[in-house]
């Protein structure tokens, strides 16, 4: 349903790599609500060309950057503010990988050069994004940015691994950057920590299907959906959110502050 929430307003989506992609949903939303914007992901990505359907779906147009090489960043943000006619109101950064939970390595034996490699693709690329976009100033004032976060910035989940400490970093940024920012530009940044979603991202966790499974049954109101998740940054793009800024924000049903529920202590007693 459009409430033209965000009508007349510019921005770039990163990581729409299919339809399951917490991103795609985004922008099904953003295009749904009178956004125009630019469609953005990893040259590999581009390969197995889902993005084009989206990006005709949308009115989109795609240019391709790796997050981690501020040069490609510099000429996304250059050409998306060129193709859209002015400055842009929102940035999603929706980009996760681990080489160390890709090939199953133990938090405790990480291999440091595929750690590094983590931090670069997963919470550097979110400040260099940050920085490329003020150098250029090619954010508005009160524009919104996005980037999606998980829980085990806060508290332990061994299968997470290296990804739980990326997070953390990523997390922090969002408030550095959203101070400096917020400060010079009044340009706000937030991280929305969500649900475990199946995605190409999500299922690359071992254990994966339990553990969305063991969430589902904690949260009171359940896990939340890429959909729902889609729901809450368009809200966080929008106008009507424009004094939070810094924050991470739980979108998890209710998960974070739930110890443990009556269905899960019930399923416990029947052994
Ligand atoms: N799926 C979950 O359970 C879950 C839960 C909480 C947070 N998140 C986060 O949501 C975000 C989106 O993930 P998703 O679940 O939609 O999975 P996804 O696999 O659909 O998206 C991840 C995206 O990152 C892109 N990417 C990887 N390396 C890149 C690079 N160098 N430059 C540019 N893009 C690159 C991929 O191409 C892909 O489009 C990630 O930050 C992820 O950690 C996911």
């Amino acid at each position: 349903m459009s409430y033209n929430l965000l009508k007349g307003k510019r921005g770039i989506i990163t990581g729409a790599l299919d339809e399951n992609s917490i991103a795609w949903k985004v922008a099904e939303k953003a295009h749904e609500q009178g956004a125009t914007f630019v469609l953005t992901n990893a040259p590999i990505a581009m390969r197995m060309g889902e993005i084009k359907v989206l990006a005709e779906k949308t009115n989109s147009e795609i240019i391709p950057a790796d997050a981690t090489n501020v040069d490609e960043l510099t000429n996304l943000f250059t050409k998306s503010q060129e193709i859209l006619g002015g400055k842009m109101d929102f940035v999603l950064h929706s980009i996760g990988m681990s080489v160390n939970i890709r090939k199953n390595i133990p938090y405790t034996e990480l291999n440091y050069d595929y750690f590094m490699k983590g931090i670069d693709v997963s919470a550097l690329s979110f400040h260099k994004m940050l920085s490329v976009a003020k150098k250029l100033d090619a954010i508005n004032e009160w524009g919104s940015v996005v980037a999606l976060s998980y829980m085990a910035a806060q508290r332990t989940y061994p299968f997470y691994t290296d990804m739980a400490d990326i997070k953390a970093m990523l997390e922090s940024i969002a408030r550095s950057f959203g101070y400096q920012y917020g400060l010079d530009k009044k340009v706000r940044i937030n991280t929305v920590s969500q649900s475990p979603t199946k995605t190409t991202a999500g299922s690359g966790v071992k254990g994966f299907g339990d553990f969305y499974d063991f969430s589902d049954k904690i949260a009171p109101l359940g896990n939340a959906s890429a959909e729902s998740c889609a729901d809450f940054c368009i809200a966080l793009f929008s106008d009507l959110t424009r004094m939070v800024t810094m924050q991470n924000i739980y979108h998890d049903g209710g998960y974070s502050s739930t110890g443990v529920s009556k269905e899960v202590m019930e399923k416990l007693a029947e052994k």
